[in-house]
């Protein structure tokens, strides 16, 4: 699975060529730092980028859909941990799997699956902006499908378990599927959103940076300028993007 991401990575990265335009945008946009920033204060600013921007996920700003995407998440990070934990500490026959991570297990699923539900049936631009059904499913979607079934019929398989189902027919056919969503999730990183999760951190990074050393990222500086934007903006709620 690892090796999966890695790969699909790279391969989006070598397709998009977007981190060598973000190098090339970050080594242009230097040239116009107003002030150097120092090692204390490049650590700090790092330390904040970790904590909060990726941490909080504070682009999502306040409200619903930040609330949605902490939940899947730290959900998703909970879920995989444990697996993980459990996959390469606990699964000979003879060892005991502390009572902790099966329960991690499950909440991190539970979290994912209502996280990604969220998101998927109402927040969804295409659903929440353009008027789109819920059931309209796009390539776009294989991200957020792809977790949701990976935790949910992991869910289900879990239960089947516990029901001691002696090898019933249906006893196996949720693991089938958990097995077949995961390769979905894995596999799929080059034509999914999957790789955001390590894009997002990076940029988040910049721009942070840009703005400490004056650079911004070469945009024009805040206007202190009052804002009128006429009646209109408060009509509606702003949520085209
Ligand atoms: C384990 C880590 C993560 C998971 C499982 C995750 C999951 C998701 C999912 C399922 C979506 C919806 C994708 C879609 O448009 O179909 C999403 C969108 C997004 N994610 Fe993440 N994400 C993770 C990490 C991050 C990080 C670290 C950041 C930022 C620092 C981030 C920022 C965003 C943003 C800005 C969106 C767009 C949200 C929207 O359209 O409302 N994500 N993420």
């Amino acid at each position: 699975m690892a090796l999966l991401v890695i790969i699909g990575t790279l391969v989006d990265i070598i397709h998009k060529k977007n981190v060598k335009y973000f190098f090339e945008n970050a080594k242009k946009a230097k040239k116009s730092a107003t002030r150097e920033i120092g090692t204390g204060e490049r650590f700090s600013i790092i330390a904040k980028t970790v904590v909060y921007d990726i941490g909080t996920t504070s682009e999502l700003g306040a409200g619903k859909r930040r609330a949605a995407h902490l939940l899947g998440m730290y959900g998703t990070i909970l879920f995989w941990v444990a697996s993980v934990v459990m996959i390469f500490c606990y699964s000979s026959s003879s060892s005991t799997t502390p009572v902790a991570w099966p329960i991690i297990w499950h909440i991190g699923a539970l979290m994912t699956v209502l996280g990604g539900c969220w998101f998927w049936f109402f927040l969804r631009v295409d659903v929440y902006s353009e008027a789109q059904p819920w059931y309209r499913i796009i390539k776009a979607d294989l991200f957020v499908l792809a977790l949701i079934a990976t935790s949910l019929f992991g869910l289900i398989w879990s239960y089947l378990q516990f029901l001691n189902l002696n090898d019933r027919w249906d006893d196996k056919v949720f693991l089938v599927l958990y097995i077949f969503s995961n390769l979905a999730l894995f596999g799929g990183v080059y034509w999914s959103k999957f790789a955001h999760m390590f894009y997002k951190p990076g940029a988040a990074l910049q721009k942070n940076l840009a703005e400490a050393d004056g650079s911004r990222d070469n945009l024009p500086p805040e206007s202190d300028a009052p804002e009128k934007f006429g009646l209109g903006i408060k009509r509606e709620a702003p949520k085209h993007y």
